[in-house]
């Protein structure tokens, strides 16, 4: 395993918790500031990710099984590592992703019940061995997420069960208590401009020092 002088910062959470509009305001910010950044999506940030993402979340005519959901996901993440995230990384930006190794656990894991030293084998390979220095999870209700998401468009995994998706909520709430020194939990019901700043102030005192 190897040290990096990058900084990454993952986002998490259920359907419709709002997640990517906080990504993309958190790498705002690090951009006004001026501090080196980049940022990403799981499934995606490829262009072999972009495709494997179409294949897992559009409805479609086949099945796919969790040992293969678990594989597709694992191939996005393992390209985006080598060809994005490593050489940000390496170069010392700040890396913001959406969605990481956490949601394979949760998703695959917790809700869809493969073995966890599977996934967590798995996920180590994909990566490499790295882990997200910060990991900021949008806690919601499946309920309140799922509307929010049908005025949208709705995907492969958001027609799944309530108890699906109440497993994610719970999952990701259990990871977080393990490890709080990781985890920032924030009210996905906050409004978007005070939860953009929670995210901010926390963040802000771990990037800015020595750069
Ligand atoms: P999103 O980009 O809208 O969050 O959609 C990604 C979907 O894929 C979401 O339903 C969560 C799911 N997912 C997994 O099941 N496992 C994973 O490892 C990742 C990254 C996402």
């Amino acid at each position: 395993m190897q040290a990096h002088p990058g900084f990454l910062i993952t986002f998490e959470g259920g359907e419709g918790c709002g997640k990517s509009t906080q990504a993309r305001l958190l790498y705002k910010k690090l951009q006004q500031h001026n501090i080196a950044s980049l940022l990403t999506q799981e499934p995606g940030g490829t262009p072999l990710g972009n495709k494997i993402r179409s294949l897992l979340k559009d409805k479609r005519d086949f099945t796919i099984s969790p040992l293969s959901e678990l594989f597709l996901f694992s191939a996005c993440r393992s390209q985006l590592v080598q060809d994005v995230i490593r050489p940000a990384m390496d170069a010392g930006r700040v890396v913001v992703c959406d969605r990481f190794c956490d949601s394979t656990v949760v998703y695959q894991g917790f809700a869809r019940g493969l073995d966890l030293h599977l996934i967590d084998l798995v996920n180590t390979s994909a990566t490499g061995g790295l882990k997200p220095d910060v990991t900021i999870l949008l806690d919601i209700s499946p309920e309140q997420g799922l509307q929010r998401k049908k005025k949208v468009h709705e995907d492969r995994f958001d027609s799944e069960e309530l108890s699906f998706h109440q497993s994610i909520r719970q999952g990701y709430l259990d990871l977080a208590a393990k490890e709080p020194g990781r985890w920032l939990v924030l009210q996905a019901g906050l409004p978007v401009n005070k939860l953009s700043q929670l995210a901010w102030e926390y963040v802000r005192p771990l990037v800015a020092h020595g750069r």
